[in-house]
């Protein structure tokens, strides 16, 4: 905090634990000392699966940052309704997919190698114009019920700008959202699990 310069921070997310660890509880009491303490408003959860949905059922958490895109809808069905009927906020990372789509070619090792795999089983038809892939990803990720944000990764400062203007035309036509529901349904194999 003296390095940001601040007395307080606004949230801390808990980085991608696993449930073995919080079932233990040290961690959880960690945070909540830091924020009986006032150095941080609110305390969350950042990850995904059956780890993510644990976190949200302590009913310890006030917000919780998980993996929502077209390729990784898992948490729709598994943990946002939970999250919702705990009035947590939540944020959608990895909202758009790391842009997987837009790679001809990717290693397995490479970070959005699954996901890049998926799209190419979900062949969704707004992918084959990059930009307009972005557009509807976003979209889509903000358009789903209980997300409230989305945080989306870049090495380029002009992006926050060109992603808000993606933004201005408000959630997806909800026969487009849902289409793309059923396509994930249709497809996605049991494995098919929120990436961290
Ligand atoms: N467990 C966790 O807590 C966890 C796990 C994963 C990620 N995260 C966080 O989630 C956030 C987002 O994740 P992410 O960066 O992996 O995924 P992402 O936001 O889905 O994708 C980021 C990629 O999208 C590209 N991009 C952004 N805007 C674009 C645009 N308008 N057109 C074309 N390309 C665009 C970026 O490239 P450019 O650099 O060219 O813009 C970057 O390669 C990050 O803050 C990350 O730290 C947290």
């Amino acid at each position: 905090m003296k390095r940001l310069n601040t007395e307080y921070v606004d949230v801390i997310h808990l980085h991608s634990c696993s449930e073995e660890i919080l079932r233990r509880g040290e961690v959880i009491q960690v945070l909540e000392r830091a924020k009986q303490a006032g150095k941080t408003r609110y305390i969350g959860y950042s990850g995904d699966r059956n780890d993510a949905l644990y976190a949200v059922q302590t009913g310890l958490f006030d917000s919780l940052e998980t993996s929502v895109n077209i390729a990784d809808q898992e948490v729709i069905q598994l943990t946002l309704g939970e999250a919702a009927r705990r009035g947590m906020g939540v944020t959608a990372k990895r909202p758009i997919a790391n842009v997987a789509w837009a790679f001809e070619t990717m290693k397995q090792e490479e970070y959005p190698y699954t996901y890049w795999k998926r799209l190419q089983e979900l062949n969704y038809s707004f992918l084959e114009d990059v930009q307009k892939g972005v557009e509807v990803a976003l979209r889509f990720a903000l358009s789903t019920t209980g997300v409230h944000t989305a945080i989306v990764g870049t090495r380029n400062p002009d992006r926050w700008a060109q992603n808000a203007t993606l933004l201005t035309k408000g959630n997806l036509p909800q026969e487009q959202y849902d289409q793309i529901r059923s396509r994930w349904q249709e497809i996605a194999g049991s494995d098919w699990v929120g990436q961290t």
